[in-house]
């Protein structure tokens, strides 16, 4: 991190006290911290109590064998039940669970009754084709209910879901279904993606001649388009779920039988399946849902525009909301398609009253123009939330002024998909907040900023996030691999779970939180490695090696530039850079592409053959190159800036 953003962040001194009428009524108050930190356990064992148990637990934690936290686990419960079946059971079947809107303006409201129905369908047919208690199911859709629905059916029967973004290609799709050991895959013909219906079944298709094990792959109509089918393994999802029972008896499974694996990318290697479990989870998801966003499950309208794909779609579209008997929108598409105002139509036509997005989109809505969303009325909005990565505090003042009409409150909350759930926020009725921290560690949550050998730093000094203590919905592994667990989160502070996030304290001892401290880039609030990339350049027959960097960018927070040594063969030119463009998005999606390549004929490396990325970060961000005292060969960062146009 460098200074001059420090700095930046200190000079921050607008506050914003939380609405009076929304602090009297608040779900939660302040006491709650006080109550959490005298008996924390007992904290969290009182907030399982919002779940209903078949075994209600006993033993809160179980911390026996750290780092491998059991949570409830004399507990059981159906997760699924929690979400739906308790709501109708409670007289609340007529409530809309889920306000669907296509792309193309198609909408569609299912009740939680409904949504009874069509999970306890879908749970029958994976039980026709074989799927068991404790399978994994493969999931690759749109941004469509029966993205919902096949989650909560897995759950329901014990089988643990792999979602795989549906903007991920072939390749990263096989590698995801073979690191699970995935029996069955459920997709789609296509999503509506920009005006147009996308694709999906092909890359499964292709993804399926590079693994095996897969016996089914159920396929929902989406979009109508061609689609080809493999006799005997590929199934319709309207035929197979749509001739089931609605009738379909939810078994009591253990508080730790896996609930999903999910997959990030990691620094160096495969990406990781970070592994979450049932009980703890859901407490999490729910309580964190319930307090961070103060949600009135009778009057609110809540909105979460993440995709399904990504943890944030896991724990606050699916868990955490319908846990809680919301009323939610899912929308399908782009924010602009057919034009720029799509979401604030859509929060004007639904009444949305919580809308929970992404600092990179709110960047790109400052971009289109404060007009676009002043011609929607937004009257009904009342928390806003914000996750992913820094919310800039431009951005974040925007947000509240034109979108939040000066009065809402904003949630700027911390975690990660290993966490589960959030970690570090405000608490809309409580804090007085600060825009571009997120705060405070939630109740029942330890976190603090260390430094290097891991002491405490006081306030106003900076160092690594970490986790003090063990919280519900932690993630209990890396899918098959508990070493890689250990080193990854538990080895660089003793005891303490690292985040590899940089954060700093300010006087009042608020988290600020400062951006990854590894190579991961985050763009558009996605993780991306560095190394994956470089795999992916690497890759192409005209490069011999890369390296890649994420330079700060005002839109995406970080940019992806790649620096290329080409093979003797190949020659520099603007139809190579767009081959190699797409290829990186070919080979590990769009999201991937790198926003410039540069071409150069070495790379900046230590004597052990390290590259040293730092170097060439201040390059992509037009700094004055660090020190190089650590190169291998001093003179290689001269050559690489003679070579690059424009930078003399
Ligand atoms: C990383 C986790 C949490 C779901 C989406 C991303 C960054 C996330 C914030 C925030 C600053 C944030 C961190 C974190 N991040 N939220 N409010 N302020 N940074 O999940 O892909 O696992 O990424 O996103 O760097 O470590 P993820």
């Amino acid at each position: 991190m460098s200074n001059e953003s420090l700095a930046n962040l200190l000079k921050e001194e607008r506050r914003f006290a939380p609405p009076a009428e929304l602090a009297a009524a608040a779900n939660v108050t302040a006491d709650a911290y006080a109550q959490a930190s005298q008996d924390r356990l007992g904290f969290w064992a009182e907030q399982a109590r919002r779940l209903s148990w078949a075994v209600e637990p006993t033993e809160t934690l179980d911390w026996s064998n750290p780092p491998f936290a059991k949570w409830f686990a004399d507990g059981t419960l159906n997760v699924a039940y929690n979400c739906v079946d308790r709501h109708v059971e409670a007289g609340q079947g007529d409530r809309v669970a889920i306000h669907f809107e296509g792309e193309p303006g198609d909408s569609r409201a299912l009740t939680y009754a409904q949504l009874k129905d069509e999970v306890s369908q879908a749970a029958n047919a994976l039980l026709e084709l074989g799927v068991a208690k404790g399978d994994r199911v493969a999931i690759y859709l749109p941004m469509i209910p029966e993205a919902v629905v096949a989650m909560l059916a897995c759950a329901r029967i014990g089988a643990a879901h792999s979602v795989v973004f549906g903007g991920f290609s072939a390749d990263a799709v096989a590698s995801r279904i073979q690191d699970a050991d995935a029996k069955l895959v459920i997709t789609a013909d296509g999503g509506y993606r920009r005006g147009k219906p996308s694709a999906l079944k092909p890359a499964i298709d292709e993804a399926l001649t590079k693994v095996d094990g897969v016996e089914h792959v159920l396929v929902v109509r989406r979009t109508g388009q061609d689609t080809a089918f493999t006799e005997g393994r590929d199934l319709w999802w309207h035929e197979t779920v749509g001739r089931q029972s609605v009738e379909h008896t939810p078994e009591a499974h253990e508080a730790e039988q896996p609930l999903f694996i999910l997959y990030t990318s990691g620094t160096t290697g495969k990406p990781k399946g970070i592994l979450h479990t049932s009980g703890g989870y859901l407490t999490q998801a729910a309580y964190t849902h319930h307090a961070v966003f103060d949600l009135k499950p009778e009057s609110d309208v809540y909105w979460c525009t993440a995709d399904i794909g990504w943890v944030t779609g896991h724990s606050y579209i699916v868990y955490g909301p319908l846990a809680n008997g919301a009323t939610q929108v899912i929308y399908e598409g782009t924010p602009d398609t057919p034009h720029q105002g799509r979401f604030w139509e859509i929060v004007q036509k639904y009444g949305v009253t919580i809308l929970y997005t992404a600092p990179t989109a709110i960047r790109t809505f400052m971009k289109w123009g404060d007009d676009i969303p002043a011609k929607f009325d937004l009257s009904s909005l009342r928390v806003l939330g914000s996750v992913g990565e820094p919310i800039n505090p431009e951005a974040w003042v925007w947000y509240r002024e034109h979108i939040g009409g000066g009065r809402t409150p904003i949630v700027d909350t911390w975690w990660q998909t290993e966490t589960g759930a959030m970690m570090i926020s405000p608490l809309p009725g409580v804090t007085e907040t600060k825009p571009g921290s997120a705060q405070t560690p939630l109740p029942g949550i330890g976190a603090t900023v260390v430094d290097d050998n891991g002491t405490e730093v006081p306030n106003g000094s900076g160092g690594y996030l970490v986790l003090t203590e063990p919280w519900p919905s932690m993630l209990r592994t890396i899918w098959g691999d508990d070493q890689r667990y250990l080193d990854t989160y538990w080895s660089r502070f003793e005891g303490r779970y690292f985040a590899g996030d940089g954060a700093k304290k300010d006087e009042d001892g608020d988290i600020w939180l400062l951006g990854r401290v590894d190579d991961v880039m985050l763009v558009s609030g996605h993780n991306i490695s560095t190394t994956e990339v470089e795999s992916a350049l690497v890759g192409h027959p005209a490069v011999a090696e890369s390296a890649v960097v994420g330079a700060t960018d005002a839109t995406t927070g970080q940019a992806i530039v790649a620096f290329v040594i080409l093979r003797g063969t190949a020659t520099d030119s603007a139809e190579l850079i767009a081959d190699l463009r797409n290829h990186v998005g070919k080979t590990l999606g769009p999201i991937a592409k790198p926003k410039q390549i540069k071409v150069v004929t070495e790379l900046p490396k230590t004597r052990s053959g390290k590259i040293m990325r730092r170097l060439l970060r201040d390059i992509a961000e037009g700094r004055e190159v660090g020190d190089t005292t650590t190169l291998a060969d001093a003179t290689v960062m001269n050559l690489i800036q003679s070579q690059l146009p424009g930078n003399s």
